[in-house]
């Protein structure tokens, strides 16, 4: 048995959405851990301020849109032995306002950006053998809340995708887990619509512990489904929500 099978000694990581909240929390646990970690995200100055939080190391910025030329970002990439798509939108609509632009936008973010992402990747031979794929959808996908629709959906869709893309790549024994976090403190649900009161109120109301959960408790999460502890874990999808309770 491995010394430590959490440590990411050795592997390099991609982490999509590193320039802000989970994405970032999971870059700098990744470093944490020893994993040379590729960081990306559209504002340079917020990956910037990502890498001065992570531990020395080699780590790469390859920052841009995914939902641009894709092609080229990933032919700035490095071989890889993780992934973590985290990058990600929130939504708020009421099902009868859903307008067609709305879905271009939430799919594209959140499901066709990581979808097309993952295929460049295998395209262009950059994941290796044996490595670990992590998508971060939401609990959303199985718990309804209102004027929610179009983003669970997203999220339900990247679950769907996942449950396939396992299927293809086992054979080279790379996993494809997925986690899905309940609410989590960052800007996307600060600035999501909802008043700071009522955040405070559904967490209190909400949640067994009374709590949202803090960006680094995903990316905990994230490294152990990176990490040699979990080589023969594939097709799971962990729920994390402090005991979120159902509607
Ligand atoms: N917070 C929650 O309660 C919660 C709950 C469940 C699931 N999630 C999921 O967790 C993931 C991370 O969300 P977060 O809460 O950490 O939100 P966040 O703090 O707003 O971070 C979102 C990240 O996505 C990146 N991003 C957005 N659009 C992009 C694009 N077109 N190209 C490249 N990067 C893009 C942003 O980078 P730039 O702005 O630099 O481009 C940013 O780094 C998302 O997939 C979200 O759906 C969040």
């Amino acid at each position: 048995m491995a010394a430590n099978p959490f440590s990411l000694e050795g592997k390099t990581v991609l982490v999509t959405g590193a320039s802000s909240g989970i994405g970032r929390s999971t870059a700098v646990a990744c470093s944490n851990m020893g994993a040379t970690v590729v960081v990306n995200g559209r504002n340079e100055h917020k990956l910037a301020e990502t890498l001065a939080l992570m531990a020395p190391g080699s780590h790469v910025v390859v920052a841009g849109d995914l939902t641009g030329d894709v092609a080229a970002l990933v032919a700035q990439m490095p071989k890889l032995d993780g992934i973590v798509h985290c990058a990600g939108i929130g939504h708020s609509k009421l099902c009868k306002q859903i307008e067609a632009d709305d879905i271009d936008l939430v799919m594209g973010v959140n499901f066709k950006a990581p979808v097309l992402l993952q295929a460049e990747l295998l395209k262009q031979r950059k994941v290796n053998k044996g490595a670990s794929i992590v998508f971060v959808a939401s609990l959303g996908y199985d718990y309804p809340n209102v004027a929610n629709g179009v983003y669970c959906a997203s999220k339900g869709a990247i679950v769907a995708y996942a449950n396939c893309l396992k299927l293809e790549l086992a054979q080279r024994l790379i996993r494809v887990n997925v986690i899905s976090p309940g609410m989590v403190w960052t800007d996307l649900i600060v600035h999501g619509g909802m008043t700071e009161e009522s955040l405070r109120e559904d967490e209190q109301n909400s949640y067994l512990f009374h709590q949202y959960n803090q960006p680094e408790d995903i990316a905990y999460l994230a490294v152990y489904l990176l990490s040699d502890a979990t080589v023969r874990m594939t097709g799971t999808n962990v729920h994390i929500a402090a005991g979120a309770k159902r509607l």
